[in-house]
């Protein structure tokens, strides 16, 4: 496993191929490469990866609040998403396994990159809590594994909402279903958060979607493309999933979307907690996480 950190990004490679970039601004997965060479993640042609502005694609991290925060709640003076996918972390360091002495091992190796985040390392907090996040990024043969820690270092409680907003890189968006989630009622916020009953049925995307599956059942989230199954995503303590898609005039409408046509190439499926508050108390951790499989 090499691994190169030059201060605002680093790049781990394993043995057979695979390949993951994170930048230290957000922590933010910017590629996840498999071992013939295709990119997993949708990252915008356009984004800005130089920290002035919350990246479009990848993995950007959501937390404190998911979405605008109301005025009336202890995260309403934070930006849209909250702070962590624009505060620059700090990397921990790694740990990989590789059995690299035997012939046939080379196949086994993974590694692990740990970022932290504190309340002491912002500089202008508008959130008045005291936390320790440690977020770890997992590369294997088929596999990515986000996770994060959330640890109340402080003397009182306080309720957070978190999610992986990961950017899936397809082929062509209108060949691509995204199944699992059948049984999942849904909030649509493209029909002004109208509560929506299961579908029964996967879905398809051919127009702007933005929607929040709460109560997601446990089983795996399929993400096919012509049929074949893509991707698979499978979640712990995190029981919404949010799917969105801006479609062609939303996406214009962003600076840093691109390319024009981009919204064909990206499907966000966001594994998170969202649909109510988290209550962490002083001394507590709370942690949870995601795995997409690259098929
Ligand atoms: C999704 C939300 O998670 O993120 C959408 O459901 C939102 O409503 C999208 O438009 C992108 O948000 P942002 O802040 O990165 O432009």
């Amino acid at each position: 496993v090499s691994i190169s950190d030059d201060n605002s990004r680093v790049t781990a490679n394993l043995p057979t191929g695979q390949q993951l970039q994170v930048l230290l601004y957000g922590a933010t997965v910017i590629s996840w490469k498999s071992a013939n060479g295709k990119e997993n993640l949708f990252l915008s042609s356009k984004a800005h990866l130089d920290g002035s502005k919350p990246v479009r694609g990848g993995i950007p991290l959501v937390f404190p609040v998911f979405g605008p925060p109301s005025s009336d709640h202890p995260t309403g003076r934070l930006p849209q998403h909250g702070f962590a996918r624009n505060s620059r972390w700090e990397y921990l360091g790694k740990s990989s396994s590789e059995s690299s002495t035997l012939p046939n091992s080379k196949g086994d190796a993974s590694v692990k990159l740990d970022f932290g985040l504190s309340n002491s390392m912002l500089s202008d907090s508008k959130w008045d809590y005291e936390f320790n996040l440690t977020y770890s990024v997992t590369l294997s043969q088929d596999s990515l594994e986000t996770s994060l820690a959330v640890r109340n270092t402080g003397t009182s409680n306080y309720e957070f909402q978190v999610l992986f907003h990961t950017y899936l890189a397809v082929d062509s968006i209108t060949e691509t279903t995204v199944s699992g989630l059948e049984k999942a009622a849904f909030k649509d916020k493209v029909q002004g958060g109208k509560e929506v009953e299961p579908a029964g049925k996967p879905i398809s995307i051919g127009s702007e979607t933005d929607r929040i599956y709460t109560a997601a059942p446990e089983q795996a989230i399929k993400i096919l493309e012509k049929g074949k199954d893509r991707y698979e995503l499978t979640r712990d303590m995190l029981s919404d999933v949010v799917v969105w898609n801006p479609w062609l005039e939303k996406a214009k409408g962003m600076a840093d979307f691109g390319p024009e046509d981009g919204h064909k190439k990206m499907v966000c499926v966001e594994a998170g907690s969202v649909s109510a508050w988290n209550t962490l108390d002083a001394g507590d951790t709370w942690e949870g996480g995601q795995r997409i499989k690259a098929l």
